[in-house]
């Protein structure tokens, strides 16, 4: 097969209906769709839930299908309003306003959601944690935003130093326990089956913030990305016509929303569009993906690369038993998608799978293969309609075709983050010339796709010749014997850097002189000798956070002997 270019799958989508709207597009037509063109009231509760359960066409569809292994549950748009509105009532009884910060401490639930959008619905903020967060990380996040409130589960509890924690007032308790019955504690279940189903939602401005969202660069403390109930419009529109959901598709985001893909794509986009959102619980395995897949129907999934290479890893024998027949169109976002990867996707599912670009800061997709366009595998696709991108040297100037830079893309859009929360120092930093800078480097070709080199402090540079660790790590996992690896740069008195690689085996591979020269001499022949690994290191494991991206910096860290840093973000 060519692998150079995948053509669109003509019949899957309609090309021509994209492909003029494309042109044609504005932000301005966009804000149409929504009842606050016209009343300017705004909260993006009522258009994601209230607007799809006071419509009688749609109340009673499920707006959520969550599927666990010990709990399965249907939630239509009707209920998801009521619950809302329950905790909400419970929120405003307790004292939380407008802009009040109330942070999320649990795994994803229906409780979750009812309770999400009760945030939203009084006007506060909500602040989404991983469930697996230590008590560091849930400290540094609940600090130094001033949360007052935290919604929780009594077995994470103990992982909240509330008594170390001023500013947090009032824990909500998902589940029983005596806490319940303490000063500052509140119980979830008693407080919701007394609570009114009605609720007077908080209208507030489209500029007001509605998420916090934590994230860690590679140095210094996690920073707070603070977004506002704007970014609905880009929101709703990317998951249109990237993620191309209609009316009656099932759409699965894989996504926890302790992670930004999780709260844009796992709640805003597929709510603001009315579609029924699947979400399961439990842990990954081949068998439970896509056995999920298959008994919900699935016809829209959006997942991350990491993900994609495991699913590859246990091979084409492991889809065979399910029928994912409905399932039409996949997505990925978080790192890049290797040609590899696309091949196999390809061939496992008949199905091309679009890499999407964007970033915590972004709030939304800003670079991507659209369904109606044709695919250069390895390559991030080209910008959404009214995003401007570019790239630009570090005076802030453009540069032409072809020459590796800065991926900068003009400010603002409608998802924008708006502050980096009380760190505006740190926010204006993002800024050059009026273009964003995302710390990805990058370049775009002449036909205007873009491609993703690496984050800028990651890029190696050997004997003068700069490599992305992407390129080379997905030359290596296209070895047989290579399931993942990690690439960096090591320090080396002659080359500047030599390219170290971490590598984990496929089942049936062992070490040995052999096996890693064949590897070596395989990325030689496939990619160039000076980007061949001089070292090769087995490991059970690649770090990785937990959103899937190899921490290279872990690596790295590891290999010259230096302090870890922030590790918050680390999966198990
Ligand atoms: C990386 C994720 C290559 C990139 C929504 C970016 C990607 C960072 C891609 C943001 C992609 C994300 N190709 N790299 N398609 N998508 N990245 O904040 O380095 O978790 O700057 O948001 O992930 O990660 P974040």
């Amino acid at each position: 097969m060519n692998m150079q270019r995948i053509e669109v799958k003509e019949g899957n989508f309609n090309l021509k209906d994209y492909q003029e709207a494309y042109k044609q597009f504005d932000w301005e037509d966009v804000k149409k769709e929504f009842s606050w063109s016209e009343t300017g009231k705004v909260n993006i509760a009522y258009e994601a839930v209230d607007r799809h359960a006071e419509n009688p066409n749609k109340a009673d569809q499920d707006a959520l299908i969550y599927s666990a292994p010990d709990r399965e549950e249907h939630v239509t748009f009707s209920q998801l309003k009521k619950s809302s509105n329950q905790f909400a009532n419970v929120l405003s009884s307790h004292g939380i306003e407008k802009g009040d910060r109330v942070f999320l401490f649990m795994p994803r639930s229906p409780e979750f959601y009812s309770a999400f959008f009760g945030i939203l619905k009084v006007g506060a903020i909500a602040g989404p944690l991983f469930e697996a967060f230590m008590e560091q990380a849930v400290r540094d996040r609940l600090e130094d935003s001033e949360a007052t409130m935290l919604i929780t589960t009594p077995e994470l509890l103990e992982r909240v130093p509330y008594s170390e924690l001023p500013h947090l007032k009032q824990i909500v308790l998902v589940g029983d326990d005596p806490k319940t019955n303490e000063e500052g504690f509140i119980d979830f279940h008693k407080e919701m089956s007394q609570a009114s189903e009605s609720f007077g939602i908080e209208w507030v401005d489209l500029e007001d913030g509605m998420l916090l969202h934590y994230t860690s660069g590679s140095t210094g403390k996690p920073k707070g990305v603070y977004h506002v109930h704007n970014a609905m419009l880009q929101h709703y529109q990317t998951t249109k016509w990237v993620l191309d959901v209609k009316e009656d598709d099932v759409y699965w985001c894989t996504a926890d929303p302790g992670w930004v893909t999780g709260t844009s794509y796992g709640i805003f986009g597929p709510w603001l569009n009315g579609v029924t959102n699947v979400i399961v619980g439990g842990r990954f395995s081949p068998e439970n993906w896509y056995k999920a897949i298959q008994d919900h129907g699935v016809t829209v999934w959006y997942s991350a690369p990491t993900a994609f290479r495991k699913l590859m890893s246990a091979g084409e024998e492991a889809v065979k038993p399910y029928d994912i027949s409905k399932l039409r169109h996949i997505a990925s976002v978080g790192e890049p998608l290797n040609p590899e990867v696309i091949a196999w996707g390809l061939d496992a599912f008949k199905l091309r799978i679009h890499d999407t670009w964007w970033m915590t800061e972004t709030g939304a997709q800003l670079i991507c293969n659209y369904p109606a366009m044709e695919m250069k595998p390895g390559s991030m696709g080209k910008p959404f309609p009214g995003i401007v991108a570019s790239i630009i040297d570090n005076e802030g100037n453009e540069l032409p075709p072809n020459q590796m830079g800065n991926l900068a893309i003009k400010a603002p859009w409608p998802s924008m983050m708006r502050a980096i929360w009380e760190r505006p120092e740190k926010f204006e930093s993002y800024f050059l010339n009026g273009w964003y800078i995302s710390g990805d480097s990058a370049y775009y070709d002449e036909e205007g796709y873009f491609w993703f080199q690496g984050r800028l402090d990651d890029v190696i540079n050997t004997s003068g010749e700069r490599v992305g660790p992407f390129e080379v790590e997905s030359k290596l996992i296209e070895h047989e014997a290579v399931a993942e690896a990690g690439v960096i740069g090591k320090p080396d008195p002659e080359r500047g850097e030599i390219i170290k690689a971490f590598i984990t085996l496929n089942e049936g591979y062992q070490e040995s002189e052999e096996l890693l020269e064949d590897i070596r001499q395989f990325v030689k022949k496939g990619l160039s000798a000076h980007a061949a690994p001089r070292e090769l290191e087995v490991k059970d494991k690649i770090p990785k956070t937990r959103s899937g991206k190899i921490m290279r910096r872990l690596l790295k860290s590891w290999e010259l002997g230096l302090p870890t840093g922030d590790l918050s973000t680390l999966d198990e």
